[in-house]
């Protein structure tokens, strides 16, 4: 029997840790650093900086760990994989310089140019004199995003000029040589595709939709992800291919003839413009809250799943066609701003009825919550509106005081009633 450790700390590790779980050739699930809630429910935690590559390599020869998946992209851009690789064990995800597809927006636009993937026009500026110059060769509404890690939450679409210079007056205020990409706006609707990416097979899930401003209509702050579902029935399947075949696998092949093959999961931002579908971005890794539906979906052996990728091999996937998933995330009032206070979680005793942990800790005999996103509720029914409703009316009959969107979902809720009411088109 296997013993497989995930790295990271939320809710996604979570939700990947009971996808390996289900598996009947594992034995064991650990998860570095994990949190107490994971706890609560029998994972076994260590807590071990996932920064230190060296460290948490030195850690799985110790555990004897049989296969390493890296949740969270931080630690792949720091290089574990190689680590591993080096040390002859067995790991899923990038290498450090693939890793840069998320880590570098820069890297992942000359990617997309060599691979004639469609994306936002822009343009990369590490001063502010060449930032106010640059902003003149945009229309408006125009994007300014920081480039390297910002957890979903340094994208900032900019209306008009003033907004856009402030911008860039506080980026340069706060470190003088800031690295921005302003980008040319698209607009559209928002789907992501994530690729399990073997060194000969690739796996898609299926496709999910994320809510990234913090309040119900899309209303604050972009965060990391107030909620998601997943499949997005309304997008076609022929689109999902079409989406594949020009903004997924041009760029796999693109570094894969760069000497920089991609193996991991490909996080594919997708926005369905009036020109057809063009990437928005990519990550390394599944999304969060993306993965608490996706991975709940899975039917085969996700262990299985990943070794044969790992092998080489082209695996076959099954996943549920029957329910939406739907994902809510719980978080501190205050999110994205940060928090010290502490909220008592609730508990859910409905059946069907899934929790995945995140900034959790215990206080005597509770759990407690500690920074911003606390956990992601997932509810699953045959329709979108149906999944809708069981997930909301678990969360609140709880009368939990942590605040959520009351609306995920709202977009395929909408399609389903246009389908109901013979208004489709
Ligand atoms: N849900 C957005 C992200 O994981 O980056």
């Amino acid at each position: 029997m296997a013993k497989v450790m995930v790295i990271g700390s939320g809710a996604r590790e979570h939700a990947l840790a009971e996808t390996f779980l289900r598996s009947a050739a594992v034995e064991e699930v650990v998860v570095v650093p994990g949190n107490a809630g994971m706890q609560s429910v029998g994972i076994r935690t260590i807590n071990h900086d996932m920064m230190d590559v060296a460290g948490l390599r030195d850690l799985a020869e110790q555990e004897a760990i049989d296969l390493t998946f890296v949740g969270s992209e931080a630690p792949l851009i720091a290089g574990v994989v190689d680590s591993f690789q080096e040390a002859g064990l067995k790991i899923f995800g990038p290498t450090k310089q693939a890793a840069q597809l998320e880590g570098s927006k820069q890297f992942a636009k000359d990617v997309m140019a060599q691979a004639g993937v469609p994306t936002a026009t822009s343009v990369m500026v590490t001063d502010e004199v060449r930032a106010r110059q640059a902003l003149k060769s945009f229309d408006l509404p125009l994007v300014i995003k920081q480039d390297g890690l910002a957890a979903g939450k340094g994208v900032v679409i900019c209306r008009d000029r003033e907004d856009a210079e402030t911008m860039i007056q506080l980026a340069y205020e706060r470190q003088v040589d800031a690295p921005l990409v302003i980008e040319s706006y698209m607009a559209g609707v928002e789907f992501s595709i994530f690729s399990l990416v073997g060194s000969n097979g690739v796996v898609h899930a299926p496709i999910a939709q994320d809510h990234k401003r913090r309040f119900d209509n899309d209303q604050g702050l972009n965060t990391g992800g107030m909620g998601a579902y997943s499949p997005v029935r309304w997008v076609s399947d022929n689109l999902v291919q079409e989406a594949i075949e020009t903004l997924v696998l041009p760029t796999l092949t693109t570094m894969a003839d760069n000497d920089m093959p991609f193996t991991g999961v490909l996080y594919t931002g997708v926005m369905l413009t009036d020109d057809g579908p063009k990437v928005v971005e990519y990550n390394v890794r599944f999304g969060d809250p993306e993965a608490q539906v996706v991975l709940p979906q899975l039917q085969s052996d996700f262990y299985e799943l990943i070794l044969a990728l790992l092998a080489g091999e082209q695996p076959e996937a099954t996943w549920q066609q029957d329910d939406v998933y739907a994902g809510v995330v719980l978080v501190n009032p205050s999110y994205p701003a940060p928090t010290t206070e502490h909220i008592v979680l609730p508990s859910f005793s409905m059946a069907d009825i899934n929790t995945f942990y995140a900034g959790v800790t215990r206080n005597d005999d509770k759990l407690i919550s500690n920074g911003g996103r606390i956990a992601t509720v997932v509810g699953h029914a045959a329709t979108a509106s149906q999944a809708q409703e069981t997930v909301y009316e678990a969360i609140d009959a709880t009368q939990t005081t942590l605040a959520y969107r009351h609306d995920i979902g709202y977009q395929a809720v909408r399609e389903e009633n246009k389908v109901v009411s013979g208004d489709a088109n």
